[in-house]
């Protein structure tokens, strides 16, 4: 007898896409019964008109509003309990997370923590650790992405880096997803062309992994191949003309189904590159897109046919010579750093980083067991450009 397969499967939330959709944050938030929420944010945002308006906009709604912006690039765990504080000083009801990953990340983990007694690390993402926390001590979330890649807008993760250990680790609670999510595309356009770069192959990286992932999902695998041809029309756009709203709009849509798609799992891009951000502090997205064809490559014969396929779809020849050389041109044209060396990654760390990146939790999605072994070949490959 055949097994028919088993999985869990979870869509995202409610999410109001459009351009100038910004304006109703006020209203979604009276529809939640939001009174005094805090608005969590990165440092260069809070200086920005889009944040100044929102508050302007929530005072004048009649709500209590208060701004938390001092985290870093990569939040790190004394991010959010500055932020934590913050929010108990204020007697805050709810967040709105605002931002890129960065800012959306800590505000997620900051209402997630909001009403917790143990400490944020028992709630990293291993095994059912997430049962442990309280799910009446979460803060309730609105989420306003201003970049169009990390998707966290419709996760149910965090991404935090442990000073301590220097290792990026995930805080995971079904309940942190967002009640509501404003994709406004108007808010990226602002966007310099190296993060729409990066967080762009952010999206691309998400879609590919997932489609690679050898569990069984395929609502998330449709997803992740409709998210990749978008990225290939609308990429390119959006890096020429950063006001090429419909391309913005594509892109701000390729990341949340990048997102929703990893459910099915990630692989040793993200894996190779969160040890990288972690210790370098490099942006998330573009250290994966150095990573790519490398990958690729390793797992050329997991994935041959299946890529072939998903080169027809997306309008190339069905093979997948065609859809590397695709990737390859495709990182030349946006100026993606070709090696780690290129990107200012020297050698260093190579030994702890071959080390940290079979244990990250995304490599069990890759199509391959990746070894430390493997890991080392891959960086010594990425740093020297042989693909
Ligand atoms: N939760 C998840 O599922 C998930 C997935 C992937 C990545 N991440 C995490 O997300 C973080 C990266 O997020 P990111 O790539 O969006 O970058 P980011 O949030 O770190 O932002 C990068 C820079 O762009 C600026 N910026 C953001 N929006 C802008 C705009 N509209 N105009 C001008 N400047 C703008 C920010 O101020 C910042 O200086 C990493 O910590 C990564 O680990 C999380
Ligand atoms: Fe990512």
């Amino acid at each position: 007898m055949t097994q028919s397969p088993t999985a869990n499967w979870n869509y995202p939330t409610a999410v109001k896409f459009g351009a100038g959709r910004i304006k109703e944050l006020s209203q979604f938030c009276k529809d939640l019964g939001f009174k005094n929420p805090l608005l969590v944010t990165d440092p260069f945002l809070a200086t920005q008109p889009m944040v100044a308006d929102a508050v302007a906009s929530l005072k004048a709604a009649g709500l209590g509003i208060a701004v938390f912006s001092d985290i870093k690039p990569n939040p790190v765990d004394s991010n959010i309990e500055a932020g934590l504080k913050v929010y108990r000083a204020g007697h805050h009801d709810s967040v709105i997370a605002f931002g890129g990953g960065s800012g959306l990340d800590a505000g997620k983990v900051i209402a997630f923590m909001a009403g917790q007694t143990r400490p944020m690390w028992d709630f990293e993402d291993i095994g059912d650790w997430w049962t442990r926390a309280d799910p009446n001590g979460i803060a309730p979330v609105i989420a306003v992405p201003t970049t169009a890649g990390t998707g966290s807008e419709v996760g149910r993760a965090g991404v935090i880096t442990q000073e301590s250990t220097h290792t990026k680790k995930v805080i995971f609670h079904p309940g942190m997803m967002p009640k509501i999510t404003i994709c406004d595309p108007e808010l990226t356009v602002g966007m310099p062309q190296k993060i729409t770069v990066g967080t762009g192959m952010d999206a691309l990286a998400h879609c590919l992994e997932a489609y690679c992932s050898p569990f069984y999902h395929p609502m998330g695998e449709g997803i992740a191949v409709e998210g990749i041809r978008l990225v290939k029309e609308a990429l390119p756009r959006a890096f020429k003309n950063g006001h090429d709203l419909a391309a913005r709009a594509d892109m701000m849509s390729a990341a949340a189904m990048g997102a929703t798609a990893f459910q099915k799992g990630l692989g040793a891009i993200h894996a190779l590159s969160h040890p990288v951000g972690a210790l370098h502090d490099t942006h998330h997205g573009m250290t994966n897109a150095v990573f790519m064809p490398y990958v690729l490559v390793f797992n050329r014969r997991a994935i041959e046919t299946k890529i072939a396929r998903l080169a027809a779809y997306i309008g190339l020849e069905p093979s997948f010579d065609a859809f590397l050389a695709w990737v390859l041109e495709l990182r030349r044209e946006l100026g993606v750093p070709h090696t780690l060396k290129e990107f200012g990654v020297g050698k260093e760390n190579f030994a702890t980083m071959s080390q940290m990146a079979p244990e990250d939790p995304t490599a069990g999605g890759n199509p391959i067991p990746l070894t430390e072994a493997d890991a080392l070949v891959l960086f010594e490959k990425a740093f020297s450009g042989e693909v």
